[in-house]
């Protein structure tokens, strides 16, 4: 055991982690996605979920207007879509578009549902926490979708 420096001990331990994408909109009605690999669980009962989003993403801008957001978990055959959502902005590109991922519009806020992902939640958040540079957005899981059929995505899907 030696001591080294945060970005080498964080690049050496990471094991292969679960991808996400939050479906968010903005004030004008404008849907975005975000790959997020930073997210995790954070109640059992009610369910909740925590992401945690940069500062400067689109996503933030959209999430401070738009209480709400879907927690999405990508199948493996959904990687173009992880890639291309986790490298673009909703500032500059329309996401949906873009990708032509096909989706239907989920039940809480109408924020799209994603079809061919493993799972959907639906979420209102609930509240929020600055953390560095990110912000930690936690919410409630009010609907539930699921693929029976589809394996969830890893980071090495999109390597
Ligand atoms: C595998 C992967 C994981 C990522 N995880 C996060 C994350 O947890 N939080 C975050 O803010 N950005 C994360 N990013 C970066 C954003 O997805 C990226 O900056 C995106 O283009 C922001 O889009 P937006 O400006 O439309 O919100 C990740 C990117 C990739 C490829």
């Amino acid at each position: 055991m030696k001591r080294e420096e945060f970005a080498k001990v964080s690049q050496a331990s990471k094991h292969p982690a679960k991808v996400a994408l939050a479906i968010v909109k903005d004030k004008n009605g404008k849907y975005n996605m975000i790959t997020l690999e930073w997210f995790m669980r954070t109640s059992i009962q009610p369910p909740m979920f925590a992401i945690s989003i940069g500062h400067t993403r689109y996503s933030h801008e959209c999430l401070q207007e738009v209480r709400f957001f879907n927690l999405c978990l990508p199948s493996k055959e959904m990687a173009k879509v992880s890639k291309i959502c986790g490298s673009k902005s909703g500032r500059d590109i329309d996401k949906f578009e873009e990708t032509g991922v096909e989706w239907f519009a989920g039940r809480l806020a109408k924020l799209p549902i994603l079809k061919d992902a493993k799972a959907n939640f639906e979420c209102k958040v609930i509240t929020q926490v600055r953390s560095g540079d990110h912000t930690i957005f936690v919410g409630e899981v009010k609907h539930s979708w699921v693929n029976e059929d589809k394996e969830v995505q890893t980071v090495k899907d999109l390597m």
